[in-house]
């Protein structure tokens, strides 16, 4: 088959090699906490100051961490690629567009920009995120984490819609399959005829559904699947 439309989707797996924590780290733990406990809107509600500091945590770490071969390798293949592509990455950090990925888009959110939960509007964010902090849109004190918590409605799905239907192939890379609507990339692309390939530490959730899989780390895997894309193979 000639591929011309590539989708990608990434996890936490893309970064793990550069030291971001994965979601379900030893005993299913986010950095020592459950993931319910961060990463609902139940959670912000209940405790504020908590959900605040956790991802000011993660967005201060950022400055300690840096793309790995993965990250540059999926770089290398937007800059080279003449055909259409997109990586949808489920990840908050901003790896891949250090890196240098541009056709990007962060289904879960970003740890770099905050939400107004007033009017809406979001706003790109270098520093720490107190509760209450005013918008500079509305000047609301209703600034929150600009991430997706489990029950809210992830970002562009309908542009990811469009781009899987119109795929020749989706690759799904380091990422557990574990959370939808994300998990069911798969057999939408697969409904529209594109071929499939899943690139995992080990077999994800949603392993049966991928046409083939590499198992191994994503900073070996990529760069050669990558070269092979590039060569036409
Ligand atoms: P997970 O932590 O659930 O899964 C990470 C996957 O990466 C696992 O399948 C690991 O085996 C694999 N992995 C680990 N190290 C790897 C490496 N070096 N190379 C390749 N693969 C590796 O993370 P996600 O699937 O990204 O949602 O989690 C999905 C969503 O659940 C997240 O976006 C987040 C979370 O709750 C929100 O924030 C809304």
């Amino acid at each position: 088959m000639t591929v011309r439309n590539i989708v990608i989707l990434t996890g936490a797996g893309v970064s793990a090699e550069s030291g971001v924590a994965t979601f379900r780290g030893p005993g299913g733990l986010w950095e020592g906490h459950r993931v319910e406990d961060v990463c609902t809107p139940e959670a912000l509600a209940h405790d504020p100051e908590l959900v605040h500091r956790f991802y000011d945590e993660r967005r201060e770490k950022l400055a300690g961490v840096m793309p790995n071969a993965a990250h540059l390798a999926l770089a290398r293949l937007d800059r080279e690629w003449s055909g259409g592509l997109l990586l949808v990455t489920q990840n908050v950090d901003d790896l891949h567009e250090r890196a240098g990925s541009t056709r990007l888009l962060h289904m879960h959110g970003e740890l770099k920009s905050a939400l107004c939960a007033a009017c809406g509007v979001r706003a790109a964010w270098e520093d720490s995120l107190p509760p209450e902090t005013e918008c500079p849109n509305c000047g609301t004190p209703a600034l929150r984490p600009d991430i997706v918590f489990f029950g809210e409605m992830p970002y562009q799905m309908e542009r990811i819609e469009r781009a899987l239907g119109e795929a020749d192939l989706f690759v799904s890379i380091g990422t557990s399959g574990a959370v939808y609507p994300a998990a069911g990339f798969v057999q939408t692309a697969r409904y529209h005829g594109a071929a499939t390939l899943e690139l995992n530490l080990d077999p994800s959730a949603g392993s049966l559904w991928f046409g083939e899989s590499r198992m191994g780390p994503a900073g070996a895997l990529v760069p050669i699947w990558i070269e092979e894309v590039l060569a036409g193979a």
